[in-house]
């Protein structure tokens, strides 16, 4: 899905500059799930704007499904945003003064589709993040764990092919996180999403199938287990061991919930 080479970003302000990415090289499987993890002021957030298209490296390049992000002019990358790639943020970022129901919805007006077509697409993301009986209430009206599936269903309305998370727990209670990180590999996997997961939680990372690391700009595999293989894959293809493989990593559960806990 993703080709990184050789990427740096350096910040400048003033005649301070600031070398966020170090020379990354990166490659994201289709249907993967990677974790990214690092000290504060790593360069993760860097990383994952370079990734979403929101931000362009300083040097190297990018390539997202066979193109060069970083050769296209910014009308192409908006529209690759809008279509294909999905963030959810550590702060949810939702329009108070809008419903749940109007805050997925803002994320198909770039779309150009029919009003009927918008609010089909919106019911069915607020269903598959077991909010439909929420969509008329208004951020406040909500508690954290609920406004963060609202930003997940923003996310997924466009049925994009990539999801891109930054601490998308990190303003959530241990119980709540637990609800948010299943719910995103069930999403994951029905949806086979690629997903790439910052987080500075050891409990999400510990179980994820592949970790990277970034320190001071630099980048490394902590964790590779043989279980990425990606949920996009037929099993059927697949044989032997390496099936199992697959299977295992279908099954993976980020983290254990008793079945008490009001599910999905
Ligand atoms: N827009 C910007 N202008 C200038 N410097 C920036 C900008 N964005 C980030 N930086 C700097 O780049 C470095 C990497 O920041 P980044 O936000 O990517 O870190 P992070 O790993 O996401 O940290 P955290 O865990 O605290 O979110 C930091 O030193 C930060 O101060
Ligand atoms: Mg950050």
């Amino acid at each position: 899905m993703y080709t990184l080479s050789a990427v740096t970003k350096t910040y400048r302000k003033r005649r301070q500059s600031i070398e966020a990415l170090r020379g990354v090289d990166l490659d994201v499987a289709t249907g993967e799930w990677l974790v990214i993890q690092g000290r504060t002021g790593g360069g993760k957030s860097t990383l994952l704007q370079i990734l979403g298209g929101l931000d362009r490296p300083t040097t190297g390049t990018v390539t997202f499904d066979g193109r060069d992000l970083t050769g296209l002019p910014e009308s192409a990358v908006t529209r690759i945003r809008a279509t294909s790639i999905g963030f959810v943020f550590q702060a949810f970022n939702l329009i108070p003064t809008l419903t749940a129901a109007e805050n997925v919805e803002a994320a198909l007006v770039p779309l150009g589709m029919t009003g009927e077509r918008r609010r089909t697409r919106v019911a069915e993301a607020l269903d598959s993040v077991g909010l439909a009986d929420r969509a008329r209430h208004v951020p406040s009206e909500l508690s954290g764990g609920q406004q963060q599936r609202v930003g997940i269903a923003r996310a997924l309305v466009k049925q994009p092919k990539v999801l891109l998370a930054d601490e998308p727990t990190g303003n959530l209670d241990e119980d709540t996180r637990d609800e948010i990180v299943s719910l995103m590999h069930q999403l994951w996997r029905d949806l086979h999403l690629t997903l790439v997961l910052v987080t500075h939680d050891a409990a999400i990372a510990e179980r994820a199938p592949r970790v990277a690391e970034i320190r001071n700009g630099r980048l490394t595999i902590r964790q590779d287990s043989p279980t990425k293989l990606s949920a996009a894959d037929p099993p059927e293809r697949e044989a032997g061991h390496q099936h199992r493989e697959h299977e295992a990593a279908r099954e993976f559960q980020p983290l254990e919930r008793p079945a008490a806990d009001g599910g999905l």
